[in-house]
């Protein structure tokens, strides 16, 4: 009896051990227990969704769905649903900002990968949507432990519009196609390709739209008033959105606080029923940013009444609400008429459509795809290593004069280590972070390598005196090599933080400069930011042969550094943005949001689309420890674009015009430009392969634009064809004046690194009757 009692007790230790997860997560809704209503429709896996979404919402009562209509979404007692809340955040890993997700018992950590604009620099839309992969693993397995929602309102994919942007940092840089191949890239990767409208989890590309000043010169984002035209909303703002929307099927959007021409973002029809569902066809729900709806009402007072705010959101197209306030007022709106129970009908079902895609009406998670995932597969070997990867791909060499980089390692000379941060931690994860599963520090890292005298340099990153200064200039003046790493960090840039200059902070150019001038042997400069930082001082001080920007490189981030400066890792990472001199804001209110310059004011235009003034360094540099030569294998220099007939019956339409791309026959219409990439270099390497296209003169186009960017790994004496493949009316047209997509005939010019090509395109014109 007793030897029966003790073998089952081993055999119910074994089974515990064995039966990965933990049934922490009781089931949302339809619960195999719950006798009452597992059998009711909306609970049945073997209807449609869209009938099962129906029969739900036949089922509550208006009281019931106007507490569906916020994040913290209330719970349904009588049919078995529980409350459910939206908010999660999944920028660059699992992040316990957002009152979804909280880090602790078997979960303590999630791997941090480099903020996002480190690893857009790496140009790989393939490793973009590994992270996405691994993120939503991790993010899965949290759900099943009880830790984490399933809605995740990342990524951010504002452009990068001016450089003092506090929250730069977490998108993927300036340019819209990069930007666009992001979003989708990372939202395929966070909410899976091999389930069909099954979602892993859900993405929400923020924040729609024109959103992209925090707090600059006593305007902030819940007053700001974004003065847009629908030339930039149409070629550069709107982007990288409806790329999340159309090729990344997103299953949400966000809209932002600020107003876009005197309308609120979350209280504009054209925008969300207009753009997001109507013309992009948005299969998701479109939630506000956190109180937006209540601060359209009580800072921008936009609407006279609480309750005419929440119906002026619904009705927008806002179907869930970050905050309290479409809970507190919708009752009453629609009491007052200003609002329908169909119009919130169409929101719930919205949302109640992306929970079950997600398949929270599909009782016990662990018996759903994905429901083996577990603490096991948080910050695995696999995942950690990957963080690392996306850190070494993204890190930027900006100088390397001599070559004095790679350095060798020489274990019993002495590097000295200087700098604010040269031994953090939680500044390499940037913002919208988790508990990372632990850190590798540049000093850490680079103590793997070489010995290291430390020595701070400065107390913190905003330097305000120099008592540290003497010990800094004493270690580099004993070691063979010195290495800064300075920059900035969260107290610098940061949401409600815009910078107001791009200098570094205090007195670290000083400290620099004095330490190189005193360093015995070479001078390497480390920067970690996520904005772009005036550092001509140190590009033009020969005693500073090396400069690295790491952005915020993640949890792995010293490892990376000290893999890049000892070669164990040739760097292939490009600027996603521009480096602008600290005198380009000399004419710039961070309020303006014209990309095109206008030279009768003054106004220098932004990003390398529309700027053509000096820049410290341009958008796309990068250096590596090989060469590479480019040359084009073959291309087209001539191209025709089909023209409908009806419209263009004039057969000499050949150059000096343009034409609205919906009047082209376009449906896959691409050129092809095939490319040969040699590493005549002395070490294997990563190529970035940049593909600019200059249009035909028409004052309305930007001189240059990004139309392609290729990734390919080379090895030393290697040559590659890369077939570069160029949708011709999305990637060579332009957008006019009034907002229409035109194609100019005539003479294109691409530029790939120093080559340039030359493509005429003619119309030919169809469907006309020659005699
Ligand atoms: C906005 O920035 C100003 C300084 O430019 C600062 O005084 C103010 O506290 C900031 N507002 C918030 C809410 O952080
Ligand atoms: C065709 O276009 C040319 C140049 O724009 C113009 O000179 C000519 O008169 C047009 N012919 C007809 C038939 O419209
Ligand atoms: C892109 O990233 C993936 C994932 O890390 C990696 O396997 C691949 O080699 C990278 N591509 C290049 C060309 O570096």
């Amino acid at each position: 009896m007793k030897r029966i009692t003790v073998f089952y007790f081993t055999l119910f230790l074994f089974l515990l051990a064995t039966s990965a997860p933990i049934e922490a997560r009781h089931p949302f809704a339809c619960s195999s227990k719950d006798l009452a209503n597992k059998n009711l429709p909306f609970c049945r896996t073997d209807i449609r969704i869209e009938d099962r979404v129906k029969d739900l919402i036949g089922r509550l009562t208006l009281q019931e769905k106007v507490k569906l209509l916020v994040s913290t979404a209330a719970s349904v007692p009588r049919l078995g649903i529980k409350k459910y809340e939206w908010w999660s955040e999944a920028l660059h890993g699992v992040s316990n900002v957002g009152r979804g997700t909280k880090f602790g018992g078997d979960f303590p950590g999630a791997t941090s990968f480099p903020q996002v604009i480190t690893t857009a620099a790496s140009f790989n839309a393939s490793l973009w949507e590994e992270i996405g992969k691994v993120v939503s693993d991790e993010a899965r397995a949290m759900y099943n432990g009880g830790v984490a929602g399933l809605t995740f309102w990342s990524p951010n994919v504002n452009i990068f519009r001016d450089p003092r942007w506090g929250r730069g940092q977490e998108t993927p840089g300036e340019d819209p196609v990069v930007a666009g191949k992001y979003a989708a890239s990372y939202v395929r990767g966070l909410q899976g390709t091999d389930g069909g409208d099954r979602l892993k989890v859900a993405a929400s590309c923020k924040h729609y739209i024109a959103y992209d000043l925090d707090n600059w010169s006593g305007v902030d984002r819940f007053h700001f008033n974004a003065k847009v035209s629908k030339q930039d909303i149409k070629d550069t703002f709107g982007i990288p959105f409806r790329s999340c929307v159309k090729e990344g099927k997103v299953a949400s959007v966000m809209c932002s606080y600020n107003q876009v021409n005197g309308i609120p973002t979350c209280a504009d029809p054209k925008l969300l029923r207009g753009t997001i569902r109507g013309a992009w066809r948005l299969n998701g729900y479109i939630v506000s940013d956190c109180d937006a709806v209540g601060v359209f009402y009580e800072n921008q007072h936009f609407t006279s009444s609480p309750e005419a705010a929440a119906a002026a959101a619904v009705k927008a197209g806002v179907d869930l609400d970050c905050g309290p306030f479409l809970a507190v007022h919708t009752e009453n709106a629609v009491q007052q008429g200003l609002l329908s129970e169909a119009d919130i009908n169409v929101a719930i079902s919205n949302t109640i459509t992306v929970q079950m895609r997600l398949g929270m009406f599909d009782g016990e998670p662990s018996r759903q795809p994905y429901g083996n995932l577990g603490p096991k597969d948080v910050c695995t070997p696999a995942h950690q290593e990957l963080a690392l990867e996306a850190a070494r791909q993204g890190i930027v060499l900006l100088k390397n004069e001599g070559p004095v980089l790679p350095l060798s390692p020489r274990r019993h000379h002495p590097m000295a280590v200087i700098g604010p941060n040269s031994d953090v931690t939680v500044t390499m994860i940037g913002n919208y972070a988790g508990i990372a599963c632990g850190y590798t520090t540049p000093l850490q890292g680079i103590g793997k390598y070489t010995r290291a005298i430390h020595q701070p340099g400065c107390a913190d990153v905003a330097c305000v005196d120099d008592a540290l200064f003497g010990g800094a200039m004493e270690a580099a003046r004993q070691a063979d090599a010195t290495i800064l790493v300075m920059g900035l960090d969260q107290s610098i840039e940061a949401e409600f933080r815009d910078r107001a200059g791009l200098l570094l902070p205090g007195r670290q150019q000083e400290l620099i400069s004095k330490v190189a001038a005193a360093s015995k042997g070479p001078t390497i400069l480390v920067l970690m930011s996520g904005g772009p930082i005036d550092v001509s001082f140190a590009k033009n001080d020969p005693k500073i042969e090396a400069i690295l920007w790491a952005g915020y490189p993640g949890q792995a981030g010293g490892a990376a550094i000290a893999d890049i400066l000892f070669g164990t890792h040739n760097p292939g990472g490009k600027l996603p943005m521009t480096w602008y001199p600290q005198e380009y804001l000399n004419n710039l209110p961070m309020t303006t949001m014209d990309m095109r310059s206008n030279p009768s004011i003054n106004y220098p235009g932004r990003t390398y689309r529309f700027y053509k003034g000096p820049v410290v360094y341009p958008f796309g540099h990068g250096l590596g420890y090989t060469s590479f030569v480019n040359t084009i294998a073959d291309a087209p220099t001539i191209f025709s674009v089909p023209v409908d007939g009806h419209r263009h019956s004039n057969t000499t339409l050949v150059t000096g015009q343009s034409i609205r791309v919906t009047h082209t026959r376009c449906n896959g219409l691409s050129l092809v430009v095939n490319v040969n990439v040699k590493n005549t270099g002395s070490r294997d390497g990563s190529h970035t392969l940049l593909v600019f296209s200059s249009p035909p003169a028409a004052h309305w186009a930007p001189h240059k634009q990004l139309i392609a960017f290729e990734k390919v790994t080379v090895p030393t004496g290697g040559l590659q064809r890369i077939p570069v493949k160029i949708h011709v009316c999305k990637y060579l047209s332009v957008v006019d004046g009034a907002g229409i997509r035109r194609i100019p005939m005539g003479e294109h010019a691409l530029h790939i690194g120093d080559i340039r090509h030359a493509v005429s395109l003619q119309a030919q014109v169809l469907g006309v009757i020659k005699s």
